[in-house]
């Protein structure tokens, strides 16, 4: 569905994206993620044919956004990042507008407009001018619009930014239900929002990708994963955990709980519990951490950044 090859893009002398590549194919949930500034918009805007790189290709469908910007826009709905709408229409006058620009007239474009209000629940907001709506009903004005032609692939600069929770979990809703058929990319900093409905993500710093998997294999990658943390009543408890084999660190928090961590890609629950019964210890609040998304966003995207300044 969207193939991009080496996307380079410059702003003068800034290099905002810098050698880009990657391909997605139905049914994926894409999250971009990245540090303010890594890039993401710029990919985004490249994709949807919005802006030109300055070298590299992006394939939608296989038709060459470059070469044919306006068939491969047919299959794109594209919500940016700044909410562009006409102030002084009212939602459902700018959505029968777009749908117009689209392509469709009469009961056609009527029915399309219904539609769309509908599965962004704008009906309450629907005949108030834009000027007046709240930032969350723009939002959904927004992605409203995006729906309206039902594009193979969606393009979405931070759905979910000022939107209440509960629209949140509408929108994230929405999102997983209509990527089964389609391809979903969307940048986002909420990172319980790529756990909760990306099939895919990709960490994007300083215009290069650093990390492109699934989020739960990413969050493999915390030094958090597969640690214990366990209270446990008996002698010398953090000094004989600290020596087994796989053990790459003991700590010992305020409340007397021992956090393990493991040497990387070992598991050490198991030899924790052993031991524990070995030395007649009580142990009690014992828990293996999952790792977590935002310890290993911090880990990658910091350690690009420290490079950058070991450079400088
Ligand atoms: N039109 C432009 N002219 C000059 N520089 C630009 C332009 N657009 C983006 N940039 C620069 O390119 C870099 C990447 O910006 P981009 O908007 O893609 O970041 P982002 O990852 O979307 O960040 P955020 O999380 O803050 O939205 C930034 O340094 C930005 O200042
Ligand atoms: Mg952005």
């Amino acid at each position: 569905m969207i193939k991009a090859q080496n996307l380079i893009r410059d702003f003068g002398p800034r290099r905002a994206v810098d050698g880009v590549s990657f391909e997605v194919g139905k049914g994926t949930v894409l999250g971009f993620l990245g540090p303010n500034g890594a890039g993401k918009t710029t990919t985004i805007r490249m994709v949807s044919g919005f802006l030109p790189p300055s070298s590299g290709t992006v394939f939608v469908k296989g038709i060459d956004v470059a070469v044919d910007p306006v068939s491969a826009q047919k299959s794109i709905g594209y919500m940016p990042e700044t909410t562009p709408l006409y102030e002084d229409m009212t939602v459902s006058g700018f959505l029968k507008f777009i749908a117009e620009v689209r392509g469709f007239s009469g009961a056609e474009r009527n029915s399309r407009v219904d539609r769309a209000i509908e599965r962004c629940f704008l009906g309450p907001v629907r005949n108030q001018g834009i000027d007046t709506l709240s930032k969350g009903y723009r939002q959904r004005t927004c992605l409203a619009q995006t729906l309206l032609h039902d594009p193979d692939i969606l393009l979405l600069d931070e759905p979910t930014e000022g939107l209440d929770p509960n629209q949140k979990q509408v929108v994230r809703e929405m999102i997983r239900e209509m990527a089964s058929e389609r391809v979903v990319m969307l940048s986002t900093h909420v990172l319980e929002e790529v756990e909760a409905i990306c099939t895919r993500a990709i960490i994007i710093s300083g215009g290069k990708v650093v990390a492109d998997d699934t989020p739960a294999r990413l969050k493999t990658r915390s030094t958090k994963y597969n640690a214990v943390t366990l209270r446990a009543e008996g002698g010398g408890v953090a000094e004989t955990l600290g020596k087994l084999p796989a053990v790459e660190k003991v700590q010992v928090l305020e409340d007397g709980r021992v956090v393990v961590f493991p040497k990387a890609g070992k598991s050490i629950a198991a030899e924790i519990l052993a031991t524990a019964q070995e030395k007649k210890w009580t142990v009690s609040d014992i828990k293996v951490d999952e790792g977590r998304l935002d310890d290993v966003f911090r880990q990658i995207t910091a350690t690009e950044d420290t490079k950058k300044k070991e450079a400088a």
